[in-house]
């Protein structure tokens, strides 16, 4: 069957990390209505659990599983979970991550090496669990939730932008090894997007340089995932997509 065509186990099976609130449970939603079996993972559990429980009462084939993205012990577990479930994983979404905002000249070396290792380590760990799972699909695709900021800075964010240009540059690596094993690999740029994470942020900051005039809705990011992941993106590899009102256009 051409690589254009639906070749897909049925259903097919999505894990979306820091999936138990904000765009991540958007994800969730968004694959679980469009057909997917969705495992939502995150290290919010009751929140996780109750988000889940939701999902479930409107008969979506959704489940939530405690993983840190940081711990190699908790990716074992889920891919196992999901081998025993399914027996391949057709889309990982790499979404978990926090931020803060630091001048580098305060910044901590604590604080700096545990947002790394959420952000982008998270992203290889979960990459490098889910490859026998991912190329046992026949239709395998890695979307690592990148931002704006992985292409431009902000005063105070070097942290964060590091992680998500190391993102970037993760991608398109793990795009040219995966290829001949039948796994894409992209990422996804945000711009500012309504959720938990910029809640205190003041409304100023990136809207005032967002064409649009807004932030995003989460399921504006999660609709551009669904496509990334399906069949329709069958010729996208290694590139990011940005999301963002207009934000890069500047
Ligand atoms: N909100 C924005 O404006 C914006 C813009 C661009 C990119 N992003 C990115 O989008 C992604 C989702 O963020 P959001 O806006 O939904 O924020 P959010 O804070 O609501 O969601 C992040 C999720 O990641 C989870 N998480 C944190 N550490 C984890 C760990 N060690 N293991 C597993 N899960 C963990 C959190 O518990 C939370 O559920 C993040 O990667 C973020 O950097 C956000």
């Amino acid at each position: 069957m051409p690589p254009h065509q639906e070749n897909r186990s049925y259903p097919p099976v999505a894990l979306v990390t820091g999936g138990a609130r904000g765009q991540g449970a958007a994800h969730v939603r968004t694959l679980a209505e469009s057909g997917y079996s969705v495992y939502a993972c995150d290290v919010l559990d009751s929140a996780g659990r109750d988000c889940v429980r939701g999902m479930q009462s409107e008969g979506l084939d959704v489940a939530y599983q405690h993983l840190d993205v940081t711990s190699e012990e908790d990716w074992g577990q889920c891919m196992e979970l999901i081998n025993q479930a399914h027996g391949c994983l057709s889309t990982l979404i790499n979404n978990a991550g926090v931020m803060h905002v630091t001048p580098v000249h305060e910044e901590s070396l604590d604080a700096w090496n545990q947002l790394i290792s959420i952000n982008l380590t998270g992203a290889m760990l979960g990459a490098r669990a889910a490859i026998p799972l991912l190329e046992a699909s026949s239709r395998g695709s890695i979307i690592n939730i990148s931002s704006i900021f992985g292409a431009g800075g902000a005063l105070g964010y070097s942290a964060y932008a590091a992680s998500k240009a190391g993102l970037l540059g993760f991608t398109k690596c793990v795009a040219l090894e995966l290829a001949p094993r039948g796994i894409r690999v992209n990422a996804v740029c945000p711009g500012g997007v309504s959720s938990p994470m910029n809640a205190l942020e003041p409304s100023g900051g990136v809207v005032s340089e967002t064409p649009l005039g807004r932030r995003a809705e989460p399921t504006e990011i999660s609709h551009v995932i669904e496509f990334l992941a399906s069949a329709k993106a069958s010729f996208m590899t290694g590139t990011e997509v940005f999301v963002d009102g207009g934000y890069m256009a500047h």
